[in-house]
């Protein structure tokens, strides 16, 4: 159920589009109302997922390093995998959302007869790689349906996809890169037992709706053509806010729908990640805890009793019972006799005094009251 509830409710939303727009016609729907919804339901759920992360509290400095980090002008520090400075941490944010460079470092661990073997564990690396970079280029060639004139890196995107020319229309390497990608992700969560055992409803889904996506789209691009015109009509006008929906091919209305189906869905799902992977503190900070002192703003005043004044209090004890003392401690003087009889009978005569002065007090007190 966990691999076909998620098949089935891609089957049935791809059918919802090709039946509202087959048999009932429904255009202006499926071609203008639903799309203008589900890109503003992505906008804001985006949003808030951004700004509920920039807000959240990172009182530490908590980066996850590998490599030497920087201290002592002679030990050589691995700048990329331990950073010290905003350059160094942009330098490893690139390598890491450009080229996965932490999965390209994975390893697989193995129980054999002598214990534990670590190896090089590279195909989910190289499988997720084809996907996501497939996928970048896909989107981007597809601003050509949405720009008018085409801008010339685009043409340049989309020769350099095509560059084997197999056929006509020119097979691109990311159609064929984008179905062998997400088909590898899909097989490695079914074929791998332990993979499989941790894998739910929300881990098959995506990659369904992804691979439905990008079949209706291979579907209508080599199989069952649509008219491109009334398409980049729509999209230019979806643009211009001036939409017109004559497109009539329900292929094109199911790949349009399961797009508008992923973009609501993106921001409150895994897919986040693209957004998220930004905001992770063990990988946006700068490992620089040696050279600056960093402060937790919660940390409120402590009230601090200090070794030395513990020392001051009880050294006398500490000294008798033979434990080491930190500091130099010199015993008050005893102040002499004489003097302590002098210190008595001051005392006496302020006590005096002041029986004085509460008699006569207690006097003026029971004059007034009389
Ligand atoms: C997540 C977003 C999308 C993905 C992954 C995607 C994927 C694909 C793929 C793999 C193809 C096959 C041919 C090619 O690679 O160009 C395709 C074709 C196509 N897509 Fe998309 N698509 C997306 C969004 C859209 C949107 C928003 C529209 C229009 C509103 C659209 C309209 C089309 C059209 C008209 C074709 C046929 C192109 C042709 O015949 O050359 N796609 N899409």
């Amino acid at each position: 159920m966990k691999i076909i509830g998620p098949f089935i409710a891609v089957c049935v939303l791809a059918c919802i589009a090709w039946l509202g727009t087959g048999p009932l016609s429904l255009y202006t729907l499926f071609g203008i109302i639903i799309p203008y919804l589900a890109f503003a339901a992505f906008i804001v759920g985006f949003i808030i997922r951004i700004v509920n992360w920039g807000r959240s509290a990172v009182p530490f400095r908590i980066p996850t390093t590998a490599g030497q980090e920087k201290s002592l002008p002679w030990i050589k520090q691995n700048k990329l995998d331990n950073p010290s400075s905003k350059a160094g941490v942009f330098g490893r944010m690139a390598l890491e959302v450009l080229l996965f460079r932490s999965l390209f470092r994975n390893a697989s661990t193995e129980k054999t007869e002598d214990g534990i073997a670590i190896g090089s564990a590279k195909w989910l690396w190289l499988g997720a790689l084809i996907f996501h970079w497939s996928m970048l280029i896909i989107v981007l060639r597809h601003f050509r349906l949405f720009l008018d004139p085409i801008p010339a890196w685009i043409s340049a995107l989309e020769g350099i996809d095509g560059m084997f020319q197999i056929g006509l229309p020119v097979i691109y390497l990311t159609d064929l890169g984008i179905v062998a990608g997400l088909t590898f992700l899909f097989l490695r969560r079914v074929v791998v037992p332990r993979i499989r055992y941790i894998s739910q409803a929300i881990d098959y889904f995506p990659l369904f709706l992804l691979l439905g996506i990008a079949c209706a789209g291979i579907i209508m691009r080599y199989f069952t053509k649509v008219d491109m015109s009334a398409v980049k009509e729509l999209c230019l006008g979806l643009v211009s806010f001036q939409p017109v929906a004559n497109v009539t091919e329900p292929i094109f209305y199911v790949h349009v729908f399961l797009v508008c189906c992923l973009l609501v869905y993106f921001p409150w799902s895994k897919l986040m990640h693209a957004g998220g992977v930004f905001f992770s503190p063990t990988r946006n900070m700068a490992n620089n805890s040696r050279a600056v002192r960093h402060v937790n703003p919660w940390n409120y005043e402590v009230k601090k009793h200090t070794y030395e004044e513990y020392e001051n209090e009880n050294w006398e004890k500490m000294k008798a019972l033979g434990l080491p003392l930190d500091f130099e401690h010199v015993k008050e003087e005893e102040p002499p006799a004489e003097a302590e009889g002098a210190k008595a009978d001051a005392a006496e005569g302020a006590n005096a005094g002041a029986a004085e002065g509460a008699a006569a007090e207690a006097a003026t007190t029971q004059d007034s009251e009389g």
